[in-house]
C-alpha cells in the first residue's frame, strides 16, 4: 500500500522528465524489494523501508571510475564519494555527477562518477529516500589475455582459431557497453535481478536438494540484437557490483564454432579439460567467473546430428561432455554461466532445460530504435560532427507525438519547434526501421554508411591532428560540422537503400 502510494506520487512529480525507460518497470519489481544491493551483510528489505516518514528506500549504486594509475585506496576514495554524493538533496537517476572535482583527493584519482539506474519508477529521489552504495573500480586495460587452445603449452600453427579466452572484468574495453544496449522489455533489470536472487539464496544456505537452480542464462534470438554484448557488459557490471565480495572477476569466453568444428573429434575431450580449467578458477573464493558460451547451438546441436546418423558417437559425446560439467558447477557461488543462441530449436533439449533463464531477445521495437538513433546522433553531436542540437528524448517525443495526433499543431516556443520536428522525424525514421525488421547492429551502422554515400565525405571536417580521438568537441575544426537534418536525410536515404537490398536478397 505504502510502495503504491509512493509510485504514484513520483509520477505526479516528474511526468515531465521520465527516463526513457523509467515507467516499463512492471510493478512486480515494485512489490518485491528495494535493495538489489549485493552485500553480504545486507540488512532485511524490511529494515530498509522502515524509514521514519514510513516511505520506501530505494538503493542507488553510485559506481566510481579510477584512472588507469591512480593508487588512491579504495576504502578512502569510497568514503569521500559517499559523503559528496549523499550531499545533494536530490539525484537523478541515472544520472553521471559532476563538482566531484572540487574535491582534491578525488581529482587526481577519479574519472568518471555515475549513479546508476535503480528499480524505483521516477527519474529522481530525494536523499532520504534512498540508501546510497558506492563501487569504486579501477578496469584494467592491458592485454593480458590468455587463450585456451587444444596444442597445451606450446602454440604454433594454429593460434589463429581458440576455444577460449579468459580476460579480466571490469576491463576497459567495456565501459559503457551495458548503458549503450537498449531493450523493449526489462531485460537487463531481469538478469541482475535474477543474479541477486541466487545471492540471497545462497547466503540463506538453502538446502540444495531441495531449493535448486543451475547458475546458466540463455539467451535467443536473431542475429545482431545485442546478445553476446549483453553477456559481456553484465559480466562487467557484476564485476562492478560483486566487488565487495569478490577481489577479482573473470570472464571465459568460449567459442563454440571453433571449438567444435576445429577439433571435432577431440571437442569431447577439449570441452572436459576446458571445464578442468574452469573449476580450477572457480576454485579461487574470492574470484568470480562469468562463463561465456556463444552460439551454443553448434556445441549442442550435435545430438541431432547424431540422431540422424551422421557422426554418432563423438557429437554425443561432447554433449553429454558438456552437460556433466554444467551439473558439476551449480554447486559453486561464484560462477555464472551465459549462453547465446540464434537458433534456440538446434539447442539440445537437454541444454535448454538446465538454464534458470531463457530470455529471448528480439529485434528493437519502435521506441528501442528511437533511442538508439538518438544514442547515436548525441554522439556525433559531442564529438563535433553532428552540429549542437537538442534532440529530444523518447519521453519527450512521445509527448509531442500524442499532441500533434489530438491538436494537429502544438503551440511549443519557436526555440523548441525545431528540436520537435527533429524528434518527430527521427520517431518516423525508426518506424521505418521497424517496420524492415533492423537489429541493433544494422542500426548504429546507420550513420557510417549515410556518411559514406549521402552526405559526402568532403562536407564533414576531419579534425586536423590525432586529436580527433579527443572526447572534447574539436573547437578549430576547419569546416563546420553538417546540420542534424542532413544526417537525418542521408539515414533515411540509406534505409531505403537497405529495403531495395533486402528485396534482393529474398
Ligand atoms: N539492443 C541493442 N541496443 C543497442 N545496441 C545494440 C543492440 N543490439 C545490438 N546492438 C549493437 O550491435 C552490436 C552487435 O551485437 P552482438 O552482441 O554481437 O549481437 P548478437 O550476439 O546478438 O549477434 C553491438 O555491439 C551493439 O553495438
Ligand atoms: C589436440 O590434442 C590432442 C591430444 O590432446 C592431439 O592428439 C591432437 O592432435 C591435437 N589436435 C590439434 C589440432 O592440435
Ligand atoms: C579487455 O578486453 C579486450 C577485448 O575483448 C581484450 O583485447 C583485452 O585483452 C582485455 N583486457 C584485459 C586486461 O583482460
Ligand atoms: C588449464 O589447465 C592446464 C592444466 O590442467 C594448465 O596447464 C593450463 O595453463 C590451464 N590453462 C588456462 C588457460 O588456465
Ligand atoms: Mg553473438
Amino acid at each position: 500500500m505504502v510502495t503504491w502510494m509512493v509510485f504514484t506520487r513520483c509520477l505526479v512529480l516528474n511526468l515531465s522528465d521520465v527516463d526513457a525507460f523509467g515507467l516499463t518497470l512492471p510493478l512486480t519489481t515494485l512489490m518485491v524489494s528495494a535493495d538489489i544491493s549485493m552485500e553480504s551483510q545486507t540488512p532485511a528489505p524490511e529494515a530498509n523501508q522502515a524509514s521514519t516518514t514510513g516511505a520506501m528506500r530505494w538503493t542507488v549504486h553510485v559506481e566510481v571510475r579510477l584512472k588507469p594509475r591512480a593508487s588512491s585506496r579504495f576504502d578512502t576514495i569510497r568514503n569521500l564519494v559517499h559523503s559528496y554524493v549523499t550531499s545533494f538533496e536530490r539525484l537523478v537517476l541515472p544520472s553521471t555527477l559532476s563538482g566531484w572535482e572540487d574535491i582534491p583527493e578525488l581529482l587526481s584519482s577519479v574519472e568518471r562518477i555515475s549513479v546508476c539506474e535503480a528499480q524505483c519508477p521516477t527519474a529522481s529521489l530525494k536523499m532520504e529516500e534512498m540508501v546510497i552504495q558506492a563501487h569504486v573500480y579501477q578496469p584494467s586495460d592491458g592485454d593480458a589475455f590468455e587463450e585456451f587452445s587444444n596444442s597445451s603449452g606450446s602454440r604454433g600453427e594454429d593460434d589463429d582459431t581458440m576455444a577460449a579466452s579468459i580476460c579480466e572484468l571490469p576491463n576497459r574495453s567495456y565501459e559503457g557497453l551495458w548503458d549503450s544496449l537498449i531493450y523493449a522489455g526489462d531485460i537487463k533489470m531481469k538478469l541482475l535481478d535474477y543474479i541477486h536472487a541466487t545471492l540471497v539464496l545462497s547466503d540463506a544456505n538453502v538446502d540444495f536438494n531441495l531449493v535448486s537452480w543451475n547458475r546458466v542464462v540463455l539467451l535467443h534470438g536473431p542475429p545482431g540484437t545485442g546478445k553476446t554484448s549483453l553477456c559481456r557488459a553484465l559480466g562487467q557490471k557484476l564485476a562492478i557490483r560483486l566487488s565487495h565480495r569478490y577481489s577479482h572477476a573473470r570472464l571465459l569466453e568460449i567459442n563454440s564454432h571453433s571449438l567444435f568444428s576445429k577439433w571435432f573429434s577431440e571437442s569431447g575431450k577439449l570441452v572436459q579439460r576446458l571445464f578442468n580449467n574452469i573449476t580450477e578458477l572457480v576454485e579461487e573464493e574470492d574470484g568470480f567467473v562469468v562463463v561465456l558460451i556463444d552460439e551454443v547451438e553448434s556445441l549442442t546441436a550435435a545430438r541431432a546430428g547424431a540422431m540422424a546418423g551422421t557422426e554418432p558417437s563423438d557429437g554425443l559425446r561432447v554433449v553429454n561432455a558438456l552437460l556433466t560439467q554444467l551439473d558439476k558447477l551449480k554447486t559453486r557461488k561464484n560462477v555464472l554461466i551465459m549462453a547465446t543462441s540464434n537458433l534456440v530449436k538446434a539447442i539440445d533439449t537437454a541444454f535448454v532445460d538446465r538454464a534458470d533463464i531463457i530470455q529471448y531477445v528480439d529485434l528493437p521495437s519502435r521506441e528501442a530504435i528511437y533511442e538508439i538513433l538518438r544514442t547515436c546522433l548525441c554522439e556525433m553531436i559531442l564529438k563535433g560532427i553532428v552540429a549542437s542540437v537538442t534532440i529530444p528524448t523518447l519521453k519527450q517525443v512521445q509527448m509531442y507525438e500524442l499532441v500533434s495526433k489530438v491538436n494537429g499543431r502544438s503551440d511549443v516556443a519557436d526555440g523548441q519547434e525545431r528540436s520537435r520536428s527533429i524528434g518527430l522525424r527521427l520517431l518516423a525514421l525508426a518506424f521505418q526501421c521497424r517496420k524492415q525488421g533492423m537489429s541493433g547492429r544494422a542500426l548504429r551502422r546507420l550513420p557510417v554508411l549515410a556518411l559514406a554515400r549521402y552526405i559526402g565525405l568532403g562536407n564533414v571536417g576531419l579534425a586536423p591532428g590525432p586529436s580527433s580521438s579527443s572526447t572534447q568537441p574539436t573547437a578549430g575544426r576547419s569546416s563546420p560540422s553538417v546540420s542534424v537534418e542532413i544526417w537525418l536525410d542521408g539515414m533515411e536515404k540509406a534505409v531505403d537503400e537497405q529495403a531495395k537490398e533486402a528485396e534482393h536478397l529474398t
